[in-house]
C-alpha cells in the first residue's frame, strides 16, 4: 500500500488509494476514510463535486495519521473553472478539508473555453508551492494537444475511467510518452464488472476475489488505482492485492476484454 510512482516533478504518488465518489458526506465518508487509513491506505481521492470534502477531512483528522504521511487529492469542479474562480475554489476545498495543502489538485472535466485559464490557475498554485502536484481528469489525446499549445507545465497526472472493459490503451500510450501518470477511476467498473465470468474464473485460480484481480491488473499495467467502498471488510479486501501476481497469460486474457465500454460520462467530444 505504500508503493509509489514518481511524478514528473519527483513527487512520490501512492499507486493505490481510496476513491470516495458517491459517498455521502458525514459518517459514511468519514468512516470509510478512517477504516482505509487503519487498513494502511495512504492516499485518498475526493473532489469538490462529490460534496464530501468535509467528511473526508473529518475522517483524516479522527484517524490521527500525520498529515505528511498521507496523499490527498481533490479537484476543481466544472462550475468553478476559470482563473480567479479556480484560485478561490482551491482555498474553499482546503477549508472544507481542514487541511493547509493538498498533494494533488486536478481539473475535474474539460470545459469549453475555460480549461486553459483553469490550468493557468493550477500552474500558479503549484509555482506558489500551495500544492505538491497538479493534473487533469478525463483528458483524451486531443485535449492534451490543445492544452499543451500554451501550457508552461505538463499535467503530471491524468485520472480517467479505466478497467478491463475500457482499457484506454491509446491514452495510456500517449501519457507514458509524455511522462504523465495515469490514474484509474471506477477500477471495478462502479461495481458492474464484479461478476464477469472470465475474471471470475481467473480469481478462483488464485483464490482471490474478482475485485482483487481487477485491482491487481491495474498495478501490473502500471496505473494508479482508487477503488471505492463504504464497507470496512471490502476496504480491507481491496487492499489485499500484494501477495499474488497475475501471469502474462492471465494479463493477456484480461487485456482482451476491452470493449471501450464506459460506466461513466464520456469526455471524448468535450472541447476545452
Ligand atoms: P460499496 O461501496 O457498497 O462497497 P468503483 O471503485 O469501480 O467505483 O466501484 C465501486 C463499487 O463497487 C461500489 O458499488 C462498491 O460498493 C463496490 N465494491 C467495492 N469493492 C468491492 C468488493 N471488494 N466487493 C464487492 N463490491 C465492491
Amino acid at each position: 500500500l505504500k508503493s509509489t510512482i514518481e511524478l514528473a516533478n519527483g513527487v512520490a504518488m501512492p499507486t493505490f488509494g481510496l476513491g470516495v465518489w458517491q459517498m455521502k458526506d458525514g459518517e459514511e465518508v468519514s468512516n470509510a476514510v478512517k477504516w482505509a487509513i487503519e487498513a494502511g491506505y495512504i492516499s485518498i481521492d475526493t473532489a469538490a463535486e462529490y460534496g464530501n470534502e468535509s467528511g473526508v477531512g473529518k475522517g483524516i483528522k479522527e484517524s490521527g495519521i500525520n498529515r505528511e504521511d498521507l496523499f490527498v487529492t481533490t479537484k476543481v469542479r466544472s462550475e468553478m473553472q476559470g482563473y480567479e474562480s479556480t484560485l478561490q475554489a482551491y482555498e474553499d476545498s482546503l477549508e472544507r478539508l481542514g487541511l493547509d495543502y493538498v498533494d494533488l489538485y486536478l481539473v475535474h472535466w474539460p470545459v469549453e473555453g475555460k480549461t486553459k485559464d483553469t490550468w493557468r490557475a493550477l500552474e500558479k498554485l503549484y509555482k506558489d508551492k500551495k500544492v505538491r502536484a497538479i493534473g487533469v481528469c478525463n483528458f483524451h489525446v486531443h485535449h492534451f494537444e490543445e492544452l499543451l499549445k500554451d501550457a508552461e507545465i505538463v499535467p503530471m497526472v491524468n485520472q480517467i475511467e479505466l478497467h478491463p472493459l475500457l482499457s484506454q490503451e491509446p491514452i495510456r500510450e500517449y501519457c507514458n510518452e509524455h511522462n504523465i501518470v495515469v490514474e484509474a477511476y471506477s477500477p471495478l467498473g462502479s461495481g458492474k464488472i464484479l461478476n464477469h465470468p472470465v475474471i471470475q474464473e481467473i480469481a478462483e485460480k488464485y483464490n482471490k476475489t474478482v475485485a482483487q484481480v481487477l485491482l491487481r491488473w491495474d498495478i501490473q499495467i502500471g496505473v494508479v488505482t482508487i477503488p471505492k467502498s463504504t464497507h470496512k471488510e471490502r476496504i480491507y479486501e481491496n487492499a489485499d492485492i500484494y501477495d499474488f501476481e497475475l501471469t502474462q497469460e492471465d494479463m493477456d486474457n484480461i487485456n482482451a476484454l476491452n470493449k471501450n465500454e464506459r460506466v461513466g460520462g464520456n469526455p471524448e467530444n468535450l472541447p476545452i
